[in-house]
């Protein structure tokens, strides 16, 4: 009876008879999570099945005309996805049975044969690899924009003068040149990173199969070529290993960018309160109190903090979901998937949203140069007594004793005394913007080449 009960429960898959439950389980949030790997399913397909073409086993596997309607039949499997009319069923459970059930109720035998060679250990990992790999580099290009619009708010406010803090509390002259440069400059740094983990992606695990290789003369080079990776991953091993590992290295890559931006937003937080009144926010970036018909609030930058710690959170669960994994293909690995596209998600947003806060963003003169108390001066004036030729220390024991005598001086003039490399005197703003330009030209020459790849195997545009 209970024999019975389960057998009725049980779902016909391609890899046969699975509990109903089980198969909710294990596929899990695949069947709509994969939507977003279907283009890249239909590339890494596109690759094996020429590569399998060209290879000595005999017989052949496919001719060059097959291998063209199993291109043909990949080609409308990714324009039907992007019209939204591709489906993943749970008895796929997930992307790759899923392309190979419609490979072969449309081209028969050939769609059978599809799979000779690969498992969906390297598929998928060769999936996320292209997925991160298009991720990266618009992510990159959207930062290098945001970058672009925090040096054009330098160059436009370069001698607004700016109270500059240390432990929140008023420090020296600054300016709102430096504060958005120095934002510029973080973000630059994070671009590094993401180039860095886009370096370290941009190999293909493709014939790794299930983690062992297979006994045939696959051509791991010539996939890799195809798909416009660097190089194969060199070990069939480390190719399935490098999996979660390669989504952990690219979260921490979006974490930093997503820390820069999250102290930007406080600092924008802080600085437009009407206390501050330093900075206005485009009206239409803030959104209204459902009782309190004064209200302006800032939701967006708040928001930007609260993903911030969701980012940061993803990257270490991914880091807890490898930690005590066994070498081989586990399939815990399927859980560091919905992190790893939310944070890009999330990353790419944010860079977007704040680039257009900021080419909103109002700057109050006024009440930044109201700002300055006469004790913003104290380090200038003992470095005044120090030019005089007295003792540093003397001349900050003086300041001290005498803060009651310091002076309202003109802030505008103050800041361009301060000429060494980077301060507010000298912000030499064309470095940044030099390598600002590089980045767009590096993302520029990869989306080029990455639309050739598509091109080439799918015979249409990225
Ligand atoms: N959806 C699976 C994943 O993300 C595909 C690989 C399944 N492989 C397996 N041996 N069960 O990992």
């Amino acid at each position: 009876m209970k024999k019975k009960s389960m057998r009725a429960k049980a779902k016909k898959t391609t890899v046969g008879m699975v509990d109903a439950d089980v198969l909710a389980y294990t596929a899990g949030d695949d069947v709509r999570l994969d939507a977003a790997l279907v283009e890249a399913d239909c590339l890494g397909s596109a690759a094996h099945a020429i590569m399998l073409s060209r290879i000595p086993i005999k017989p052949r596997l496919f001719t060059r005309a097959e291998c063209r309607s199993i291109q043909d039949a990949l080609r409308h499997i990714t324009e039907s996805s992007r019209q939204g009319a591709f489906r993943i069923t749970v008895e796929d459970q997930d992307v790759h049975l899923a392309i190979e059930r419609v490979l072969t109720k449309k081209l028969g035998v050939l769609g059978k044969r599809i799979h000779t060679g690969r498992s969906r250990n390297d598929q998928v990992a060769t999936a996320l690899r292209l997925y991160g790999k298009s991720q990266l580099m618009d992510t990159i290009k959207e930062a290098a924009d945001l970058a672009a619009a925090l040096l054009d708010f330098a160059t436009r406010h370069s001698d607004v003068p700016m109270v500059g803090r240390t432990h929140l509390q008023p420090a020296m002259p600054g300016s709102v040149g430096l504060w958005a440069a120095a934002f510029a400059e973080g973000l630059l740094e994070d671009i590094v990173l993401l180039i860095n983990a886009y370096e370290l992606n941009d190999q293909s695990p493709l014939g790794a199969a299930a983690s062992y290789g297979v006994p045939l003369p696959l051509d791991r080079e010539m996939t890799a070529d195809l798909l416009g990776f660097s190089r194969p991953c060199h070990t069939v091993l480390y190719a399935i290993m490098a999996r979660g590992k390669m989504e952990s290295i690219i979260l921490s890559a979006l974490a930093q960018v997503m820390l820069t931006l999250s102290r930007l937003a406080e600092d924008l937080i802080l600085f437009t309160m009407p206390e501050f009144n330093y900075f206005k926010l485009p009206a239409e970036y803030c959104t209204g109190s459902s009782i309190m018909p004064q209200k302006q609030n800032p939701d967006v930058l708040e928001l930007v903090r609260a993903k911030t710690a969701r980012v940061l959170a993803d990257a270490h669960g991914v880091c807890g979901i490898m930690k005590n994994m066994a070498s081989g293909y586990n399939r815990d690995l399927q859980e560091t998937k919905e992190p790893f596209m939310k944070g890009f998600d999330t990353t790419r947003s944010t860079l977007r949203i704040l680039r257009g806060l900021l080419e909103g963003l109002a700057v109050n003169e006024e009440a930044l140069l109201n700002g300055f108390t006469p004790e913003v001066y104290a380090t200038d004036w003992a470095l005044d007594l120090v030019a005089g030729g007295m003792p540093f220390r003397d001349a900050y024991d003086h300041v001290k004793q005498n803060l009651h005598a310091l002076e309202q001086l003109d802030p505008r003039e103050v800041i361009q005394k301060k000429q060494s490399l980077g301060a507010t005197g000298r912000l030499e703003l064309e470095s940044l913007y030099g390598r600002m330009r590089e980045a767009l030209a590096w993302t520029h020459e990869e989306q080029r080449e990455f639309a050739a790849v598509y091109k080439r195997l799918l015979g249409i545009s990225r």
